[in-house]
């Protein structure tokens, strides 16, 4: 009886109001951690992004996005006209292989890709010295200077030998300079700073910056004085500074997290089991794969009678099916669920009865449910640490964008969260609202890179 398999799904993703709070108390408790001498879970990494941009940036940057999906290369730039910014640009496919692969071929990839884009934008105009470089580097990273990431570890399923532990700025820059390309890496920049920066520069109530796409995260601005891990450079109390949270990290002890057998299975053979917790419930890289399980897990269930009699081969392939997958599930009209129905024979040769597409449909149901009210506890821990309410918050990534009720439902978790009063069901209302952002790894990282001029970087 597949409604009884929907009811132990339905009690295994379904997050309510009290555990909503439970998690979002612990967040709290674990973003102070992060900012401690001792350390926590959760990285709270200091970007040395220290400064709003104030409207007048002005100059022409380059802007590399290795976001993990695609690999994009922007020339911004910027007019001191906030509205009239300039953007040239092209993106590029970051190969498979490449995410497991060697070091050396990644940064060759990538400096292939720059030389090519220079090469083309550039052609006619004079060349005067090196051309400054707004490298999104999306994964965590210790910063002691802006121009630097030391890789803490992989995240988002890469696993490429010899670069934790490493900074990744001479090893771009070397392989440009193999290549006579005349650019310097003037800013190292996570994407979530960049869609903070980029955001709060058309609006300056936007006081948070997060990523909701492949992968999982977010930034704020802290004051110095509540850092205590950085209190040995006396630095001003009042002194911003951007944290790059990293939560995709939370809860790595597994603490609090409501855990399904998927998601334990889901970390088991990934290649960073016991990292990424938080990151591995909400992200869109594990979404499909989640889903995959659970219907792997029903057909081999003798009791429970699912794809019965059916060869479900193409099911069993680890990662083959997508959020995007996911989202066309949860868009399909409920009557007659064609769509599921043809996705699940063209993708998997598999043909669905009536009450299997319902159940089908519950499963994705619950589990962009489930990420939409998880990812709301971090928004709303951070908004509680910092007592942010009025505020917004500048969201982009794939998830957000594009899977549907993702924003809805996430409002709601909020609402939950803070006790707001039930007034209507438009975000707009809300004291803190989620909204889309501006592009954070063009023009975000070009106005980090026009910040740094006036900031630390090694060397002065
Ligand atoms: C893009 C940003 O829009 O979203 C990237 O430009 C960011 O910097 C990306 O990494 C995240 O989304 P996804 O879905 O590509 O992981
Ligand atoms: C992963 C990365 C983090 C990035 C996020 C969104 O969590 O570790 O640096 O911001 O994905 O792309």
């Amino acid at each position: 009886d597949l409604l009884a398999e929907i009811k132990s799904l339905e009690e295994a993703f379904t997050i309510d109001t009290a555990k909503l709070k439970a998690i979002t108390k612990h967040f709290v408790s674990e973003l102070e951690k992060g900012l401690s001498v001792e350390g926590g879970s959760i990285p709270m990494n200091p970007t040395w992004v220290m400064d709003f941009p104030d409207g007048h940036e002005t100059g022409t940057y380059l802007a590399l996005d290795m976001g993990g999906t695609n690999l994009r290369v922007c020339e911004i730039t910027l007019t001191n006209n906030k509205s009239e910014f300039d953007i040239v640009q092209s993106k590029y496919r970051m190969p498979e292989e490449l995410k497991t692969g060697d070091s050396d071929e990644l940064w060759e990839y990538i400096a292939d890709c720059l030389q090519q884009f220079v090469e083309t934008q550039q052609s006619e105009k004079p060349t005067q010295g090196k051309i400054p470089l707004g490298f999104t580097f999306s994964y965590p990273a210790t910063q002691n200077y802006i121009d630097e990431g030391i890789l803490q570890r992989w995240t988002k399923g890469f696993d490429i030998d010899g670069v934790e532990g490493q900074n990744v700025v001479p090893m771009l820059e070397a392989a440009l300079q193999r290549r006579g390309v005349p650019i310097v890496v003037s800013a190292l920049i996570n994407d979530t700073t960049g869609t903070l920066i980029a955001s709060a520069y058309t609006d300056p109530k936007m006081k948070i910056g997060c990523i909701f796409g492949t992968g999982c995260n977010a930034a704020y601005m802290e004051n110095c004085g509540s850092i205590p891990k950085l209190a040995h450079m006396n630095l001003p109390a009042d002194m911003p500074m951007a944290i790059n949270c990293e939560w995709g990290a939370f809860d790595n002890e597994h603490k609090i997290l409501p855990r399904t057998k998927y998601d334990i299975i889901i970390d088991k053979e990934s290649p960073r089991p016991g990292q990424q917790a938080f990151e591995k419930c909400i992200a869109g890289l594990y979404l499909g794969e989640i889903f995959r399980l659970i219907m792997v897990d029903l057909h081999d269930n003798k009791d429970v009678h699912i794809f019965e009699g059916q060869d479900i081969k193409a099911l069993r392939k680890p990662y083959t099916l997508d959020a995007s997958f996911l989202s066309a599930i949860e868009d399909d009209p409920f009557e007659n669920l064609q769509e599921t129905s043809d996705l699940f024979k063209d993708k998997l040769h598999l043909s669905c009865t009536r009450p299997e597409l319902e159940l089908i449909r519950r499963a994705a149901e619950l589990i962009g449910t489930r990420a939409a009210r998880l990812s709301a506890c971090g928004v709303a821990a951070i908004c509680t640490k910092k007592n942010l309410q009025p505020c917004h918050v500048g969201a982009d990534g794939s998830v957000f964008n594009k899977y549907p009720h993702f924003k809805a439902r996430g409002a709601q978790a909020l609402r939950e969260i803070l006790d707001w009063p039930a007034k209507s069901n438009s975000a707009a209302e809300d004291p803190i609202e989620v909204l889309a952002a501006e592009d954070g790894s063009g023009v975000g990282a070009a106005l980090i890179a026009a910040l740094t001029h006036k900031r630390f970087s090694k060397g002065n």
